[in-house]
C-alpha cells in the first residue's frame, strides 16, 4: 500500500465546511500524515468544496482545471457541498481525481483512502443522511481558544434560491449531551469561547425537549466557557425565550446574525423566507429592546428574480431603519436544483451590480458611524492572537474587531480595552490597566 506523508487542505465556503474541514485534518494527522500549506508537496490534496453560488464553484472548477494539467503525483479529493449536488459527474468531468466525498462522509475520510489505496478504484462516498455520531474531538481546530461546535446538520428550509438543503440533506438536532460533552472537553483543553453551528439554530431540537434557548442555558452552566455566539438565525425561529437567554445569560454574547435577506414582502415570499418585513423590523426591535447593546449582522440578496427599484428600496429601508454592524450582501446566482432556478433570472447583470454597489456603499458609511460612536469607550476583548502588524488583535463580546498594542501574556484572556481610533475597516484600541 503507497504511504502517504504530506496533506494539502483547502476550505471554500462557510463555517460549516471549515468545521469538516478540521475533522478530516484531525483524522489525517492521527493517521500519520503531516499538514503543508504547499500544495505541490503534498502526497495528497484534498479542496472541500462550496456550491452556494455561481462563483463559488467556478473558483474550484478553476482549480481543478489547473491541476489537471500538472504532473500528477498526488491522490487527489474533492469534499463538500459541490459533492453531495455534482456527485459521480465530478469524477466524469475530472479524470484526474481519485476521490470524493459527500458532506455526510468527511468522517469517513481514513477508511475511503485505505480502500483506494487498496482497490486503487476512484469512487464516490455520498450518504443522503446525516450522520449523528460524528466524533468532533478528533477535529484538529484552527484555533486554541476558539471553537465551532456543530448542534445541528442539515436545513428544511428550503428557501428557494438555496442549494444548501440538497447539500447538507435533512435537519436533524445532535442529542444536547453531546454538545455539551464536547464544550465541556474543549474548555478543560482551554478553549474560552464557543460558536455553536447549524443553518437555523434557533429550530434547534425540534421535536425534542431542550429547545435552542434550553441548550444555551445548559451550556452557559459550563465553568470556565467565557463566551458562546450561535450561527444562524433564521427571523422565523426567533423567539422571545432565546432573546431572553441573550439578555440573561452571562456567556451568550450580545451579536446575533439575522439575515433579512429582502424587506419586499413579494420578495420574501418568493424566496419561501416566512416572514415579512414588519414582522422583520418588529423582532429586530424587540431584539433591541430586550438584549441591552445587542449588535446584529445580515445577509441580504439583491437581484432576486422580478425585483423591482421599489422592492429593492424596501431593502434599502429594512437596511438603514435597523442598522447592522455585519453585513453580507450578495447578487443573486441561479443554482441547478432550487425552485428559483425556474424563475427566469430577468434582473439584468448591470442593475444586480448597481444595486450591490448602493447598499455596499451605504454599508461601509454606517460601519463608519456605528465604529465612530465606540469610540472613547471601553469593551472587554477577547485578546485571540497576534496581528501581522505585531500589535494584538481580539473581538468584543458585540463581534467588532479590535487592533492594540499590548503584551503577548495576554493572548487567551479578556482585557478592558479603550476604543481610541476607526480607520477604514479596522477599530484601534487601547488596554487599560
Ligand atoms: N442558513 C443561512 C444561510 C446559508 S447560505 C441563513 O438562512 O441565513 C449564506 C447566504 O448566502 C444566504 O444567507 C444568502 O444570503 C446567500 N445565498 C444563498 N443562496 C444564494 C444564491 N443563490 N444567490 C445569492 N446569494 C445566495
Ligand atoms: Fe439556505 Fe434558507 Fe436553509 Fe439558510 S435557511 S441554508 S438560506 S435554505
Ligand atoms: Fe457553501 Fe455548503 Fe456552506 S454550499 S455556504 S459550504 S453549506
Amino acid at each position: 500500500m503507497q504511504k502517504l506523508k504530506k496533506f494539502f487542505i483547502r476550505t471554500y465556503g462557510c463555517q460549516m465546511n471549515e468545521l469538516d474541514s478540521e475533522l478530516m485534518v484531525g483524522l489525517l494527522e492521527k493517521r500519520g500524515l503531516t499538514k503543508t500549506d504547499t500544495e505541490k508537496d503534498a502526497d495528497l490534496i484534498i479542496y472541500n468544496t462550496c456550491s452556494v453560488r455561481d462563483l463559488a464553484e467556478r473558483k474550484v472548477m478553476g482549480k481543478l482545471g489547473i491541476l489537471s494539467r500538472k504532473k500528477k503525483k498526488a491522490l487527489i479529493g474533492i469534499a463538500g457541498c459541490m459533492v453531495s449536488l455534482k456527485k459521480e459527474r465530478l469524477l466524469e468531468k475530472f479524470g484526474h481525481v481519485d476521490f470524493l466525498i459527500g458532506t455526510n462522509n468527511v468522517h469517513e475520510i481514513n477508511d475511503i483512502l485505505d480502500q483506494l489505496l487498496k482497490t486503487k478504484e476512484k469512487r464516490a462516498h455520498i450518504s443522503e443522511k446525516s450522520p449523528l455520531d460524528i466524533d468532533y474531538l478528533s477535529a484538529k481546530r484552527a484555533s486554541s481558544l476558539k471553537a465551532y461546535v456543530s448542534i445541528m446538520r442539515g436545513c428544511n428550509n428550503y428557501c428557494t434560491y438555496c442549494v444548501v438543503p440538497f447539500a447538507r440533506g435533512r435537519e436533524i438536532s445532535r442529542q444536547s449531551f453531546q454538545i455539551i460533552d464536547e464544550t465541556k472537553y474543549l474548555v478543560d483543553k482551554g478553549y474560552k469561547e464557543i460558536m455553536l453551528l447549524g443553518q437555523n439554530v434557533n429550530s434547534y431540537g425540534k421535536g425534542s425537549n431542550t429547545s435552542f434557548a434550553d441548550l444555551l442555558g445548559k451550556l452557559d452552566n459550563i465553568n470556565g466557557l467565557e463566551r458562546i455566539r450561535f450561527l444562524t438565525s433564521n427571523p422565523h425561529d426567533m423567539t422571545k425565550d432565546i432573546m431572553y437567554a441573550m439578555r440573561d445569560l452571562p456567556s451568550v454574547c450580545e451579536f446575533l446574525h439575522f439575515p433579512f435577506q429582502s424587506g419586499s414582502d413579494r420578495i420574501l415570499k418568493k424566496m419561501n423566507r416566512k416572514y415579512t418585513k414588519d414582522e422583520y423590523l418588529q423582532k429586530a426591535a424587540s431584539l433591541k429592546e430586550i438584549v441591552p447593546n445587542i449588535k446584529l449582522g445580515t445577509d441580504i440578496i439583491v437581484g432576486f428574480p422580478t425585483e423591482s427599484e421599489n422592492d429593492y428600496q424596501d431593502t434599502v429601508e429594512v437596511f438603514t431603519k435597523v442598522g447592522f454592524s455585519l453585513a453580507f450582501i450578495f447578487s443573486y446566482s441561479p443554482r441547478k436544483n432550487t425552485v428559483a432556478y425556474r424563475f427566469e433570472d430577468d434582473i439584468p447583470l448591470d442593475t444586480k451590480q448597481e444595486r450591490l454597489h448602493k447598499l455596499l456603499d451605504l454599508y461601509d458609511k454606517m460601519l463608519t458611524k456605528e465604529k465612530t460612536k465606540m469610540i472613547g469607550s471601553t469593551y472587554e476583548v477577547l485578546v485571540e492572537e497576534n496581528n501581522k502588524d505585531g500589535r494584538l488583535k481580539g473581538k468584543t463580546r458585540g463581534w467588532d474587531k479590535v487592533i492594540f498594542d499590548g503584551d503577548q501574556s495576554t493572548v487567551g484572556s479578556i482585557q478592558k480595552v479603550k476604543m481610541i481610533n476607526y480607520k477604514p475597516q479596522t477599530l484601534i484600541g487601547k488596554i487599560e490597566n
